[in-house]
């Protein structure tokens, strides 16, 4: 079955359990970075307030082709308990995903908030179908059994989408 993970990690978290999942089921890795440039003295509120607002960002790649897979999972860190902006562009950004198998994770710090309905509302707004979600706390990002768990939700065999 041919994976792809796309995902958005600011400080390593997010990055570090899509690249053990990547590992789990040999998928391709799709990084995507928040170009905006944000002053540094501000950027924790108005980050906090783009995610709140479910704000897009511009983003590196700005297009993303996922035709031929089977299945798609977007991974995201928890923004004032929503999906970052980064993770909502990148899912305007991918390129024929309708009709596919889509699941999604985040990495967060306790309290993930409104993060796992809004993922999956985005993704059926895309036409994919949303056949999962969980969340890592970031104290879990080394635990072998969480990965374990978030893999067994995550990556869905290749029988039809009903
Ligand atoms: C701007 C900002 C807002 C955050 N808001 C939340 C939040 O609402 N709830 C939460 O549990 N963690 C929150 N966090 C913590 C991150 O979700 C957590 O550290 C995550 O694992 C970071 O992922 P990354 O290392 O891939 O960037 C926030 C972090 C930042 C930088």
């Amino acid at each position: 079955m041919k994976v792809c993970i796309i995902y958005h990690s600011e400080s390593g978290n997010t990055r570090h359990v899509a690249q053990h999942l990547a590992a789990a089921c040999d998928a391709r890795l799709v990084e995507v970075t928040d170009t905006a440039g944000y002053n540094r003295l501000t950027r924790f509120v108005t980050r906090c307030k783009m995610a709140r607002g479910e704000e897009l960002t511009t983003i590196e790649p700005a297009s993303i082709d996922v035709s031929g897979y089977d299945q798609l999972l977007f991974g995201s860190p928890v923004w004032a308990f929503k999906p970052t902006p980064a993770i909502h562009a990148a899912i305007q950004a991918v390129k024929g995903c309708e009709g596919m198998r889509a699941t999604a994770f985040y990495t967060h710090g306790g309290q993930p908030g409104q993060t796992p309905e809004v993922l999956q509302r985005w993704i059926g707004e895309r036409g994919m179908k949303c056949v999962g979600n969980a969340g890592i706390h970031q104290s879990e990002i080394e635990s072998e059994k969480r990965t374990k768990e978030l893999i067994s939700i995550l990556i869905k065999d290749s029988s039809p989408v009903e």
